[in-house]
């Protein structure tokens, strides 16, 4: 009759992955050996003491241990087994903390070390102190990552130091989740049934392949259908962050259609992104507004809305921009911008010192520069505004401004420490700036806004909240 030691080191029992794996090991044996005796041992449930180090049992006591518990029973079945297996979770690259406990207290299997040094390479460190020839060592494991390379190299050293390299089975499994997964139960007992295969080898007394082995450490999944699955498990398990945006028309991808009515898209992508980097957006953007705006409306908005995790600020553009009407009722010889630079960065300053004095991050989105000839062709449609081509031949002025006006947003990121969502150049490797903007010059066009989305995607994915 043969017998099986089964000692099981997960902290989760009998609902433990490796434990299924194992399972699948046992019914394989049994299926080739119906008279096999298997004991089990579930380490975390048993009172295990941890070895003192005080080497009796190299030395008053040897092969015995003086601590007097479970183990001394254990050591009976380890010597008696025919087939002793290990199985247990990757823990930090190793062992978990119950396991080692455990196999700490083996120590009084092995020979006495008496101080040679040699090459060990992949042999064992110590031989057991009784003759292990017919006798077969199985490691089974399973881990949560996506693969076995690299992962189980520190697992694998240690035990080639206490078993011997080729002296034990390794039967390590990668993407050990995936096995509690219903729905991927015809995947899994395909897995399992190369375990069963394995247990049925053993308890025949057969070799078991390279083959074999390298079968179950196979991942379940293809690797990307893998990541997809994990990574929407834990936004399952997450609560979304909140995040509030406040600025203008950029920030709702606002377009003219072709007979000049505006929409909001969108074009950005914000709820494709709000899918993958876990948050839920808030878009309190709104189109014309001016910083001067969107402070009250934003103080108003918080006034009975929980915090958010992160805001999101934009805007200035507006605030450049002039007061065209006031221009043409003045026959173009009065020319403001609707806000001036200095109480812009007045603004500014408010809006950053509210955050602040709430503890929420605030990260702002710098806008790329507008296509001010497109702008101005456009303005001119207007009757009323014909004369700007005279006052304005050249456009640098204007752009200038909006070039001031970014210097004031980039002294209050500076000054507050905020992170930024810079789409300055976005269009750079554009030839044409029209190619990107809607006909008014002001709204980017589809393609336009998707080009966002880079930099939008870089500062969402670096997020702390
Ligand atoms: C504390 C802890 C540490 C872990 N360390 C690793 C690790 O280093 N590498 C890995 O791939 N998985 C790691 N995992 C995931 C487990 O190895 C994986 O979920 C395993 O299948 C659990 O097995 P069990 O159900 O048999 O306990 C860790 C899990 C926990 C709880």
């Amino acid at each position: 009759m043969q017998r099986v030691l089964v000692i099981n080191g997960s902290p989760k029992g009998n609902n433990s992955n490796t434990m299924q794996l194992t399972n699948a090991v046992l019914e394989g044996i049994r299926k080739a050996d119906e008279s096999v005796n298997i004991e089990q041992l579930n380490v975390c449930d048993m009172d295990i003491k941890h070895c003192v180090g005080c080497m009796s049992c190299w030395g008053k006591t040897p092969g015995k241990c003086v601590i007097n518990d479970c183990m001394q029973a254990v050591h009976e079945s380890f010597r008696k087994a025919d087939i002793v297996i290990l199985s247990f979770p990757l823990y930090f690259f190793g062992m978990p903390g119950a396991m080692k406990v455990f196999v700490d207290r083996l120590m009084p299997l092995m020979e006495t070390y008496r101080g040679a040094v040699r090459n060990i390479g992949n042999d064992a460190f110590h031989e057991f102190r009784f003759d292990t020839e017919d006798k077969r060592f199985v490691v089974i494991s399973s881990c949560g990552y996506g693969r076995t390379e690299e992962i189980y190299d520190s697992l694998t050293k240690e035990m080639n130091f206490i078993f011997g390299g080729g002296r034990y089975y390794p039967l390590y499994c990668p993407q050990s989740e995936m096995l509690a997964i219903e729905q991927l139960k015809p995947q899994i007992n395909v897995y399992l049934e190369r375990y069963r295969r394995i247990g049925e080898l053993l308890g025949k007394g057969e070799q078991i392949s390279k083959e074999d082995i390298q079968a179950v450490s196979e991942p379940i999944l293809p690797q990307r259908a893998f990541e997809l699955l994990v990574n929407n498990y834990w936004n399952m398990m997450t609560p979304k962050k909140k995040v509030y945006l406040f600025g203008d028309s950029l920030m709702k991808a606002v377009m003219p259609d072709e007979s000049g009515m505006y929409h909001s898209s969108d074009a950005i992508g914000f709820s494709d992104m709000e899918e993958k980097y876990h948050f839920e957006l808030s878009n309190f953007a709104m189109p014309t507004f001016t910083t001067s705006q969107i402070l009250p409306y934003m103080k108003n908005i918080m006034a009975n809305k929980e915090l958010p995790d992160l805001v999101l600020l934009e805007g200035g553009g507006n605030d450049c921009d002039h007061d065209w009407a006031r221009f043409a009722s003045t026959d173009g010889e009065e020319l403001i911008n609707r806000v001036s630079i200095e109480q812009f960065e007045e603004n500014l300053r408010t809006i950053a010192e509210f955050w602040k004095e709430k503890g929420v991050p605030c990260m702002y989105v710098v806008t790329p520069p507008i296509d001010m000839k497109q702008f101005f062709r456009h303005l001119q449609k207007d009757e009323k505004l014909s004369m700007l081509k005279d006052k304005f031949p050249d456009v640098a002025p204007m752009e200038q401004e909006y070039k001031d006006y970014k210097a004031v947003m980039y002294k209050i990121i500076d000054e507050y420490h905020m992170k930024k969502i810079d789409l300055t150049n976005c269009f750079d490797s554009v030839d044409n700036i029209s190619s990107v903007y809607s006909a008014d010059g002001m709204h980017p066009n589809e393609k336009g806004y998707a080009m966002f989305k880079e930099a939008f995607e870089q500062g969402f994915a670096s997020m702390e909240y």
